[in-house]
């Protein structure tokens, strides 16, 4: 097995003891290998974290090849003997602090003292052999006595002669609104611009299209629609007819909370709505909020209502040719390996039945309907009157949408979504440009999302 190159300060710096081996800024204090060399604890500013010599090991970054491996490093294809550290110590990897380590194959690297802050908690030791804890308390989403709705201007979003690094804060400021697992997932649009009604109600030119492409780079693309063009939901007779299918729609009738694309393989995660006329009552709903309440009223329910797939379908005969989307999921996705909530799939008009067991059925079914009734809750549903110009973008996996009565007609609202693959690229590479020439890049191919925003919040400390 070739060995990686060692880096230089690594080289140079190589025999600080680890007693001494306090950093520039004292982050990572010092660091200490266990006597058969099968893990080493690293000591930081806020606490202890013992990591394992091979998963240090599979998760090195630096080196000719980076983050990337070959038929040679590719973990599939090494011994499955345990590689055992044979030194470590606080050191350098270019500017920065980082614990370096070599192991019995000759390899080496040097973790970035903060890199390795963010993983701990999920893959290392506490002190005494306990597993850090979940971060499931970070994201119990908000009730009507908790919601403070953050507002974006439009006129900063394009404000002229605005310094990059300005508008790059923005863009973050805005994304965390909408995207950290501690925030409300939805933001009031302020300070809009007249809208040209003509194209608005033409699916051209939209403020919302505007807006999201702004941030995001771009929205999602219609097959049937077409690139660039917003989707309306208005009382004129020509829209109304194209959507006689969907008998909620354009009426005084309840919309029920739901998420947009709920039937597609991959539904929408970011979605703008605007009001170009008419007034209704619109709602909106924290699906953590919702989620931690049948969690603790009915727990029985809650476990039906992650653990059950069911259907969802619909024909939209509105295209020209027909277009029939239906997919098999269940309602609540969690992030991988936890019980952090992730995504809803939900909209009551297009949930088919449930695809469970016979013995299992009455109790997922209780707890769809257990779930509705906690949304539609005066603490847990929104209700905002909305009026001509008010423009609003939220979390579609995160938070719920829907309508309880039109007040006036002719009533027009427009929306615009972006995919989920748009907005995760555009909230990466915003952190990752924060992060030039501070960590070198390959540290961040394999670092989680969220773990990438702690990273820039450590590092702009
Ligand atoms: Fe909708």
């Amino acid at each position: 097995m070739p060995a990686t190159i060692l880096p230089e300060p690594f080289v140079t710096n190589g025999h600080k003891s680890v007693a001494n081996g306090h950093s520039a800024n004292d982050f990572a204090l010092s660091c200490n290998t266990c006597t058969n060399g099968n893990k080493i604890t690293v000591h930081f500013q806020d606490g202890e974290f013992t990591f394992h010599s091979q998963w240090l090991h599979d998760s090195r970054c630096d080196g000719p090849l980076g983050a990337a491996r070959n038929a040679a490093t590719a973990i599939s294809t090494q011994p499955p003997e345990t590689l055992r550290i044979t030194h470590a110590e606080i050191g350098k990897n270019g500017a920065r602090d980082a614990v370096e380590v070599a192991w019995d194959n000759g390899d080496s690297s040097a973790f970035p003292v903060e890199w390795l802050r963010v993983m701990a908690p999920i893959v290392a030791l506490l002190p005494h052999g306990e597993t850090a804890p979940k971060p499931s308390d970070m994201n119990k989403g908000w009730t009507l006595h908790t919601l403070d709705i953050p507002e974006v201007s439009y006129k900063d979003i394009f404000a002229d002669n605005i310094q990059q690094e300005r508008m790059n804060d923005l863009m973050l400021t805005i994304l965390d609104h909408l995207l950290l697992p501690t925030s409300p997932g939805l933001v009031r649009v302020v300070d809009l611009p007249p809208p040209n009604v003509e194209d608005e109600l033409n699916h051209v030119n939209n403020l919302n299209t505007i807006l999201l492409k702004k941030i995001f780079g771009s929205v999602f693309m219609h097959p049937a629609r077409g690139a660039d063009k917003s989707f309306n939901v208005s009382s004129r007779a020509v829209e109304a007819e194209k959507r006689k299918e969907l008998p909620n729609y354009d009426t005084n009738q309840v919309l029920l909370p739901h998420a947009d694309h709920a039937f597609y393989e991959q539904p929408i995660q970011v979605q703008g709505w605007y009001i170009l006329e008419g007034e209704s009552e619109n709602t909106w709903v924290s699906m953590p909020a919702a989620l931690e309440t049948l969690k603790e009223e009915a727990p029985d329910s809650y476990h039906a209502l992650c653990n059950t797939p069911l259907a969802l379908g619909r024909v939209s005969a509105f295209y020209g040719q027909s277009v029939f989307q239906m997919t098999v999921d269940t309602a609540v996705s969690m992030v991988p390996g936890t019980d952090v909530f992730k995504r809803i799939r939900w909209h009551p008009n297009f949930i088919g039945s449930l695809l469970c067991p016979y013995n299992e059925y009455k109790e997922a079914r209780l707890a769809q309907q257990k779930f509705l009734e906690i949304m539609r809750r005066p603490t847990h549903q929104l209700k905002v009157h909305l009026k001509a110009g008010d423009m609003f973008v939220w979390d579609n996996f995160r938070v719920l949408h829907g309508r309880e009565r039109v007040f006036s007609t002719p009533r027009t609202g427009v929306g615009q979504t972006v995919s989920e693959q748009v907005v995760h690229d555009k909230w990466r590479s915003l952190c990752i440009g924060m992060l030039a020439g501070v960590i070198d890049e390959q540290w961040f191919v394999h670092l989680p999302m969220q773990q990438l925003r702690e990273l820039v919040r450590l590092v702009r400390k």
